[in-house]
């Protein structure tokens, strides 16, 4: 039994605020338990009647008696907790509260809602909730909500945040033919939210996919925690709405910069397996795909078609989509040539020409299903006067259930006289569509959650030797002391090196003179940076001299640094400037750093220099997620800066060992140190052999709890 049963599967249900009156939602939360064939007991509550809808009416829950799993309360906002408490008292397991005025309408009934949830806790409920619709489970029976209807029975949990998504979908479901398990709607989350909700659809044996529509995610840790198992079980397809770009507006580095908390939840999704729709339709479509059809071996897809044009628009779709067009094997083009008409295209997309029959769709579409090149089909019909769709589609659902273990997508071009041929595809489970590109689209989901659960070996993780965090946690401290929370150069630069990352050697010289003495240290040529907190662009004040090849270059250098931020500056405060090494040449890459507040740090990579956010060729990790070999090089692969790297254009390729150092380093720092909000190690210089870190950011904040 999941440990969410009681919700879906009750025993026994009351409803406290049950009517008479039809207009009261107390009435129709009643009338859908009775009506949609709750075979468990029932019990109104009412202090007013004793007897609602033929069943003996309570005045209050604590007068029933016996054991009661669930509670739908649905009185005015005012006398909740009243009501909550008594439930508690009665010993209920869970319960619904539809009613709304909550969190939602301010203050105080925030207040009103802490206060729930602290009854909840109390006595050990567990809370749907409050502001929602309630839910139904097809399978159970039971319609525990005020919605219109019952959705048809099927292998579809459908979760969402908002209740008039939810009842608008189950009116269009029914147009649509679609069948679901589950019908839940969250509200305000109080208690339950979307994390326990997917892990008890995961769990339950009559759900074979989940959907969910969020507009936030109540908590980015245990999100990733939850539906990273969840989603080996099940695929899960998300639509979150509301993503902005808000937060990377007020970044300061180019890492903040490009974040964004689109990209954060791009990337937990994808680090959960969890499959994220773009659109309500997108939702639906692969919902449909994966209700209905075996997941494809892999991405080589057949199109058989009685039409070139939506036919090339198809083969656009797979190639845009990453999939591919399966080449058939010559047995396969052999039996086209034999069978079909001079003028057919044999070749994928096989083209059966515009008079074809069922007959030539037939033997078209077994031929491509038996071909072992070939991975799934799309069935592609325009109507003409010759053409059958009814039959056509008998045939297609013929065809699938004998190759059950080959998607088929039914890609019906038309409107009024493919209405039927395209309800019966519906009607027994092939995912149908009017245009090609949502059909491929759909099985684009498909393969990307078989590569998912495909990767099964969890890598190790790696053990990182060379890592010193007192000397950060020192740094730090002193940069704090000091009331600043950008790091000066060579504060950043002792930062990466106590992590092991290399890093152009960095010095604070306060005087003319010992910048010539670090630059003899350090060997000429050397550059000289300006270090001032409030410069952060030092270019632009001419702060930077490079390419320093004596004691006379950097004195002079030196002072024209002073003059220069002296004149546009006057009044920064100038903690000396910074002489570094020069450093090798080598591919230009950016590693940074970014904190979202619903999943925490969030690393990115990609092509350096000035052009990051003009460019944009990044790709994001969650930094908790960046441990391993292997999810590095994916996170390298996912970029252009990934060709340079390889050696372009006869180069020789760069040392990517080094660099996926670099950035494990970087996870394992800002994964350590909550207090790093921002940080940007823009250029890395990648060379044939080690990496080095050129210039380093880092901002920071004071944090109450250190570890
Ligand atoms: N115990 C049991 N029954 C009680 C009660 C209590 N403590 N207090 C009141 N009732 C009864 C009432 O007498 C009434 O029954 P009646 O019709 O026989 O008189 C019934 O419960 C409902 O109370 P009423 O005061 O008539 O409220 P209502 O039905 O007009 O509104 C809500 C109640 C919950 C529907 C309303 O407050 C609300 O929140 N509406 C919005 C719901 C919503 O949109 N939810 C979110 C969807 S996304």
């Amino acid at each position: 039994m999941s440990s969410l049963d009681f919700l879906f599967n009750p025993g026994q249900i009351a409803v406290i605020g049950a009517s008479r009156s039809p207009q009261k939602i107390g009435h129709a939360v009643l009338d859908n338990i009775i009506k949609n064939g709750f075979e468990g007991n029932i019990y109104p509550i009412n202090p007013r009647e004793e007897e609602i809808a033929g069943l003996q009416a309570y005045c209050s829950i604590t007068d029933v008696g016996g054991p009661i799993d669930l509670a739908v309360i649905s009185v005015p906002a005012k006398h909740v907790t009243a009501v909550a408490e008594e439930c508690g008292q009665a010993g209920v397991r869970g319960l619904i509260v539809i009613t709304a005025g909550f969190k939602e309408v301010g203050k105080e009934g925030f207040k009103q809602e802490q206060e729930l949830i602290s009854i909840c806790k109390r006595y050990g409920m567990r809370m749907l909730g409050p502001n929602c619709v309630g839910l139904m489970d097809t399978h159970t029976p039971v319609n525990a909500s005020f919605a219109e209807g019952f959705p048809n029975r099927g292998n579809i949990s459908f979760i969402s945040q908002s209740g008039a998504m939810l009842v608008s979908i189950l009116d269009w479901s029914f147009e649509m033919g679609m069948g679901f398990s589950r019908f839940i709607s969250a509200g305000n989350k109080a208690d339950l939210t979307e994390i326990d909700l997917i892990e008890s659809c995961a769990d339950d044996p009559q759900t074979s996919v989940i959907l969910c529509y969020v507009e936030d995610i109540t908590d980015g840790e245990k999100f990733v925690e939850v539906c990273s198992e969840a989603s080996k079980k099940k695929p899960i397809i998300i639509l979150k709405s509301g993503t902005s770009s808000a937060g990377a507006q007020a970044a300061s580095s180019h890492t903040g910069a490009l974040a964004g908390s689109n990209r954060a939840y791009d990337a937990a999704f994808r680090q959960s397996g969890v499959l994220r729709a773009e659109s309500m339709n997108d939702l639906f479509d692969m919902a449909r795909a994966f209700a209905t059809q075996p997941l494809p071996g892999d991405a080589r897809v057949a199109i058989v078609t009685n039409a070139g044009g939506p036919a090339i628009v198809a083969t656009d779709a797979v190639e845009k989509c990453g999939l591919k067009m399966a080449r058939f094997t010559r047995e396969t083009i052999g039996k086209l040539r034999e069978n079909l008409p001079g003028e057919a295209n044999l070749y994928n997309p096989v083209d059966i020409l515009g008079d074809a029959r069922d007959d030539r769709y037939r033997f078209a579409l077994e031929t491509v299903l038996k071909d072992e090149n070939v991975d799934s089909a799309m069935v592609l019909l325009c109507p003409a006067a010759v053409t059958e769709p009814e039959k056509t589609a008998r045939t297609i659902v013929e065809l699938n259930k004998k190759h059950d273990q080959k998607p088929v997508m039914a890609v019906y071009m038309g409107g009024k006289t493919l209405a039927t041929g395209r309800n019966y595809l519906t009607a027994n489970s092939i995912p149908t569509f009017t245009f090609p590109e949502p059909s491929i689209n759909s099985l684009r989901g498909m393969i990307r959650y078989n590569e998912h659960l495909e990767e099964t070996a969890p890598f190790e993780p790696v053990d990182l030797d060379n890592v010193n965090r007192e000397a950060v946690r020192k740094t730090l401290d002193e940069v704090l002391a000091d009331r600043r929370v950008v790091l000066l150069g060579h504060e950043a630069s002792d930062v990466m090196s106590a992590y092991g990352i290399q890093v152009s050697k960095t010095y604070l010289a306060t005087s003319e003179e010992e910048a010539v003495e670090i630059g003899e240290k350090l060997g000429f040529p050397v550059a000289l940076k300006i270090s001032s907190p409030r410069i952060a662009h030092k270019t632009d004040v001419g702060g930077v001299a490079i390419g320093l090849h004596s004691e006379k270059e950097v004195a002079r250098a030196y002072r024209k640094i002073m003059e220069n931020v002296h004149y546009y500056l006057p009044d920064a405060p100038v903690y000396g400037i910074e002489v570094q090494d020069m450093v090798d040449e080598g591919v230009e890459v950016i590693v940074g750093m970014s904190r979202d507040v619903q999943f925490g740090p969030l690393v990115v990579f990609g092509l350096g220099g000035i052009y990051v956010n003009l460019l944009e060729d990044v790709s994001f990790r969650l930094a908790s997620a960046l441990t391993t070999r292997e999810e590095v090089k994916k996170m390298i692969t996912e970029t252009k800066a990934n060709t340079l790297l390889k050696g372009y254009r006869g180069k020789k390729p760069a040392d990517l060992e080094a660099l996926s150092d670099t950035i494990l380093r970087t996870a394992r720092l800002v994964n350590d140190f909550r207090e790093i909000t921002e940080m940007d190690i823009n250029p890395v210089r990648v060379h044939n052999e080690g990496a080095t870190a050129l210039d380093v950011k880092i901002t920071i904040e004071a944090v109450n709890d250190k570890e």
